[in-house]
């Protein structure tokens, strides 16, 4: 342990980019790196990334967070990691290289999988034990396609040589000496999305592992969130300073956001978007297309369960049109365009670009773009492309508030789309509550600071956490109720559209 360390160094390993933020301990940030790494797309519907290039970014931005404030590891209590989640990478344990390109959550390749193993008892067949439905969108799937499809991959897992993870476990192990004693480790978040964890036991569950053909002891021991799983390698910039908290990114942020009371709940703006509502120690299942998954558990205590919304389309919809229409230059544009026109001209866009996830699990669904006339400029569609993340945000409260019988009163938001007022304003309108932004929206990043200095002392107690928390800014709803009724009877009209578009 260093003599007197003063902050906490959080790793955000995420879908576009990997960052590390130092926070002190009133959870201001000190200092930050980030590197994007590439976007691998072989063919529609494949999304990789390369996890050397992921490791090798994550020691780059360790680096430069560190140089940026003139510090050292003697300054570092803890290292905290937060992770794209479900993002699957399989590597070989005796010389730490991976056996393919990991295989990313937005991914769809794996969809004849999940129709082959949904013929015998349906999607929901494995959802009372784990929590979710059968979806190429878990690691599950994408585990079984890199032993079916790469060569010699399932005699080599078969005879105890491969080792799979989320991206957590592939930065931790590496972090901690990868072939040189690295612990092969996940915690009870990340476990939560494989499709393979008991949600009561957290542990594996043996046989779900035996219908997908995994062997064991590819997987990685599950750990609580907090707790010290090992300490830096002597070859790394933060030798011997303590890993000491994990949690999938979506977690991180809600425990970032201090939604540590049953009832609380956050959406995070992001790549997609991810509402999660804290259901305390209660396992609730959903009746109304919600996953159920684990919030947090910190050291011995009991879990922290939560009901979650996923959306797999929203920032990325704006970096689309970006991208590969061209429409804007920069992502913040979009924001101009949008403030240009009154509404969104009759244009709904409905971004099934991964099919629907949350409320609707359509893996037949592709996008669409309703309600074109000879009117419509690229101002509305810039609209209706900011829109569609506050529609689908909509549903997914919606979803939460059948499930739980108590109506939320208002949405803490964080994430990088939270920037943007107009989207946020139009969120409050449809949403008919208010929705409240902290002052520090790196909540992701955050909570797996907090979840690391929880383990090592640096923070007392959630408490401790919870006076951290500020409210940054607040968007009151100023919508008539009979226009967002109508609003919201055109959206779910245009999401009926992209059903069945896979041949
Ligand atoms: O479930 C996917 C989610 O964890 C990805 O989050 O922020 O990296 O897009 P993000």
């Amino acid at each position: 342990m260093p003599d007197n360390p003063r902050y906490i160094i959080a790793i955000d390993q995420g879908t576009t980019s990997s960052r590390a933020i130092v926070f002190g301990h009133d959870g201001h940030i000190v200092s930050t790196g980030q590197k994007e790494h590439e976007q691998i797309f072989p063919h529609a519907g494949w999304v990789e990334h390369d996890p050397m290039e992921i490791w090798t970014n994550v020691r780059e931005v360790v680096g430069s967070a560190l140089s940026k404030a003139n510090l050292t590891r003697h300054d570092i209590a803890a290292v905290g990691i937060t992770n794209q989640r479900e993002t699957a990478v399989v590597w070989d344990r005796r010389t730490g290289e991976p056996v393919y390109n990991a295989i990313v959550w937005q991914d769809t390749r794996t969809q004849p999988i999940v129709n082959e193993l949904a013929a015998n008892g349906g999607l929901d067949r494995f959802k009372d034990t784990v929590g979710l439905p059968l979806a190429t969108y878990f690691s599950g799937t994408k585990i079984k396609w890199i032993l079916d499809n790469v060569e010699g991959a399932r005699e080599r897992a078969e005879a105890g040589d491969l080792m799979f993870g989320n991206t957590d476990s592939w930065i931790v192990w590496n972090l901690t000496g990868g072939t040189d004693g690295g612990v092969h480790i996940t915690d009870v978040t990340n476990a939560s999305r494989t499709l393979f964890m008991n949600l009561e036991t957290l542990t594996w569950d043996e046989e779900i592992l035996k219908e997908f053909g995994i062997p064991k002891s590819m997987l990685p021991e599950i750990k609580s969130s907090s707790e010290v799983y090992g300490m830096v390698a002597g070859s790394q910039l933060l030798r011997e300073t303590p890993v000491a908290g994990i949690l999938g990114d979506q977690q991180a942020a809600t425990f970032g956001q201090a939604a540590f009371e049953k009832g609380n709940a956050k959406n995070t703006y992001g790549t997609g978007c991810f509402l999660i509502f804290n259901t305390g120690e209660e396992i609730v299942r959903s009746e109304n297309g919600l996953i159920t998954t684990v919030a947090y558990q910190l050291g011995d205590a009991k879990p922290v369960y939560a009901l979650e919304g996923s959306i797999a389309v929203t920032g990325s919809l704006v970096q689309w049109l970006r991208d590969n229409l061209g429409i804007i230059n920069s992502a913040p544009e979009i924001e101009e365009l949008a403030r240009k026109v009154d509404d969104n001209g009759g244009v709904y866009i409905v971004p099934a670009f991964s099919g629907l996830f949350a409320p609707y699990w359509r893996a037949d669904a592709r996008g669409a773009m309703v309600g074109l006339t000879r009117y419509v400029n690229k101002n509305h569609i810039a609209r209706a492309a900011l829109e569609a993340t506050a529609f689908q945000t909509r549903e997914v409260l919606d979803a939460v508030n059948a499930d739980s019988g108590v109506p939320l009163t208002e949405l803490r938001v964080d994430g990088g789309m939270v920037a943007n007022d107009a989207l946020m304003q139009f969120q409050a309108d449809i949403l008919g509550v208010d929705v409240v932004r902290p002052k520090v929206i790196e909540t992701t990043a955050l909570g797996a600071a907090y979840a690391a200095g929880l383990a090592v002392g640096f923070w007392n107690d959630t408490d401790e956490l919870e006076q951290n928390w500020a409210e940054g800014k607040r968007w009151v709803p100023q919508m008539e109720e009979t226009e967002r009724a109508r609003q919201m009877r055109l959206w779910k009209k245009a999401v009926t559209k992209t059903f069945d578009w896979v041949d």
